[in-house]
C-alpha cells in the first residue's frame, strides 16, 4: 500500500486511490449512523484530512470510538470525493491501526486555545499545534530559499567555526567555552591559567561567521555561511535570542551599493517563495496573526527598497515632533522606538539605512572620507526593526590597523585577518540576516521565541 501524506491525499486528483496515511488525531466525532469522523494531521500541511471509519471495522468499538486528540494512527483506505465544506477529499477507512494512545486527561493540546507563553512550556508538543506547524513549515521554506538564492547566483556555501577566539562584533557578548573547573580554576599569579584549558587559550562561541567568511570571499569570490550564532546579550526582549541562526554572504569586489542590491533581491526572493509555496500557512498568518501581511509582502516585492543615510534619518527623527524615550542626537545608536517610527510611521515600509557613525560600529567597516561615518547598512522593517546588518569592509591595511587601535583591539590576535589586506587585498562587502527576525516579519509572530524550535534566552529553564 502506497504511503501518502495528508497534503497529497487532500488533492482532488487522488480520488479513487487506495492509500495509507499515518499521523495524529486532532478530533473524533461519532455520527448516529454508526460511523466516526476522524480529523487526521501529519504535519505535511496545515489542514487535516477527514477519515470516515464505520462500525464494520473490527476495532470500531474497542479502539476507534475511544480515539482522542494526540493518538497516533495508521489509516488504510480509499480516497473519495468529499461532500464536506473546505475539503476536496476524504478517506473511507478499511483499516485503522492504533499506534499510541494519548490520555485525554493529561494531553496538553486539547481543543481549548493556549497562549503562546503556555505553549513554550511544551516545546516538545507545541509543534503539533496549527500555529507552530505553520511556523516551522515556513521556516523550512525560508531556509531552502536562502540556499536556492545564493546557489543560483554562484555563491559557495562555506562553514565557519562555532568555537572561535575572535569577537567579530567587538561587543563583548561572547559565551565562553572551557573545560576548566569553573569553581576552582587553576591559577598562576592569581590569574586563571588557560594553558590548562582544552584549547590552551580562551575560546568562545561565535557571534558571527563574518571574519572567517572574508577568508573565503577573498579566495573563492562569493560565499555564504548559514548556521547558529550565539550572543550573551542580556536583553530580554521579544527580538533577541542567545542562540539564533544567521545567513552571512560575503562578496569580493563588491561595494556597499552592490551589497544593498543583493540584500534587496535576497529578501524579495524569500518573500516570493514563501507566498508561492506556503500559501495555506501564509493565509493562516494573514487571517489569524498578522492581518494584511500578504499584501504587505507583495507590495515589498513589487517596489524598490528605500535607502536613507543615517544622517538623514536623524534629521527626520528630530523633526518628527515625537516624544521619544531616548532623545535623538547625531552619533547615537538608534533604538527600537526610532527604527519603528521610521518604518511604521514615516516611510511606512522597509528602509535601508546606511553610512552610520564610526564610533558606534565595529572595527571592520570601511571608513568614509568624511572621517565620521562608515559604510554600514541596516535593513529595517515595520514591527520587527533590524533584520539585516552589513557593511563594506575596510580593505586598506593602514586604515584597518588604526581602527583596531582606536577600538583597543590587539592586532596580533587578528594577524590572519590583516594578512587578507597584506596579500592581494580587494574591496569586499557582506551582511548578516537573522533568520528568526525575518521569520517574525513574515509570520507576524510577536515573540522571537515562537519562531525557533528551542529558544535560548536569559534565564532559560526548559529543555
Ligand atoms: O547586525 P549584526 O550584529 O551583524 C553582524 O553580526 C555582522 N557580522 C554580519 C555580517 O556583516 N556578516 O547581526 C546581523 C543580524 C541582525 O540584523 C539581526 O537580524 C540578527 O543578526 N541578530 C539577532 N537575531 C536574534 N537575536 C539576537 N540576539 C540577534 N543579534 C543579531
Ligand atoms: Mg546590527
Amino acid at each position: 500500500m502506497d504511503k501518502r501524506s495528508v497534503l497529497q491525499a487532500r488533492k482532488a486528483e487522488s480520488v479513487g486511490q487506495q492509500v495509507c496515511l499515518e499521523g495524529w488525531v486532532r478530533t473524533r466525532r461519532d455520527s448516529k449512523g454508526g460511523f466516526s469522523f476522524i480529523e487526521l494531521n501529519d504535519g505535511s500541511c496545515l489542514s487535516n484530512i477527514q477519515v470516515v471509519a464505520d462500525n464494520q471495522l473490527p476495532n470500531y468499538e474497542s479502539e476507534i470510538k475511544h480515539l482522542t486528540p494526540g493518538c497516533s494512527i495508521r489509516v488504510v483506505g480509499e480516497i473519495k470525493e468529499s461532500q464536506g465544506k473546505g475539503q476536496a477529499t476524504e478517506v473511507q477507512a478499511s483499516e485503522v491501526f492504533l499506534y499510541g494512545t494519548a490520555d485525554a486527561e493529561t494531553y496538553p493540546l486539547q481543543k481549548k486555545r493556549h497562549t503562546f507563553e503556555k505553549l513554550r512550556e511544551w516545546a516538545h508538543l507545541r509543534t503539533r499545534s496549527n500555529t507552530f506547524g505553520s511556523v516551522f513549515r515556513v521556516r523550512n521554506r525560508v531556509s531552502f530559499s536562502i540556499h536556492q538564492f545564493f546557489q543560483e547566483r554562484g555563491f559557495l556555501y562555506v562553514n565557519t567555526p562555532i568555537i572561535t577566539a575572535s569577537d567579530c562584533e567587538g561587543a563583548g557578548e561572547m559565551f565562553r567555552v572551557t573545560t576548566l573547573d569553573v569553581d576552582q580554576p587553576p591559577k598562576v599569579n592569581g590569574k586563571v591559567d588557560f594553558s590548562k584549558d582544552f584549547f590552551a587559550r580562551p575560546a568562545f562561541l561565535t557571534v558571527s561567521g563574518q571574519l572567517e567568511g572574508e577568508i573565503f570571499a577573498t579566495s573563492l569570490g562569493k560565499v555564504y555561511t548559514f548556521g547558529p550564532t550565539f550572543r550573551a546579550e542580556n536583553s530580554n526582549t521579544s527580538r533577541h535570542l542567545a542562540e539564533f541562526w544567521m545567513v552571512e554572504p560575503e562578496i569580493a569586489f563588491a561595494d556597499l551599493e552592490e551589497n544593498m542590491e543583493v540584500a534587496e533581491a535576497f529578501l524579495k526572493r524569500i518573500f516570493t517563495d514563501v507566498m508561492n509555496d506556503c500559501a495555506e500557512d501564509m493565509e493562516f498568518f494573514n487571517e489569524r496573526i498578522a492581518p494584511g501581511i500578504l499584501d504587505t509582502l507583495q507590495s515589498i516585492v513589487d517596489s524598490e527598497f528605500l535607502r536613507c543615510s543615517y544622517t538623514d534619518a536623524i534629521d527626520i527623527l528630530q523633526k518628527s515632533g515625537q516624544a521619544f524615550e531616548y532623545p535623538v542626537t547625531w552619533g547615537m545608536d538608534l533604538q527600537s522606538e526610532h527604527e519603528r517610527f521610521l518604518t511604521e510611521q514615516h516611510f511606512k515600509r522597509p528602509v535601508i539605512l546606511h553610512d552610520y557613525p564610526r564610533t558606534i560600529k565595529p572595527f571592520y567597516m570601511r571608513c568614509n572620507d568624511d572621517g565620521k561615518t562608515v559604510r554600514a547598512m541596516d535593513v529595517l522593517v515595520p514591527q520587527v526593526g533590524e533584520i539585516i546588518g552589513g557593511s563594506q569592509r575596510e580593505e586598506r591595511l593602514d586604515v584597518l590597523e588604526s581602527r583596531m587601535k582606536e577600538q583597543g583591539l590587539n592586532a596580533e590576535e587578528y594577524w590572519w585577518y590583516l594578512d587578507l589586506r597584506r596579500y592581494g587585498t580587494v574591496p569586499h562587502s557582506g551582511f548578516g540576516l537573522g533568520l528568526e527576525r525575518v521569520l517574525q516579519f513574515i509570520t507576524g509572530m510577536g515573540n522571537i521565541r515562537d519562531v525557533i524550535p528551542f529558544p535560548r534566552t536569559p534565564g532559560w529553564a526548559e529543555f
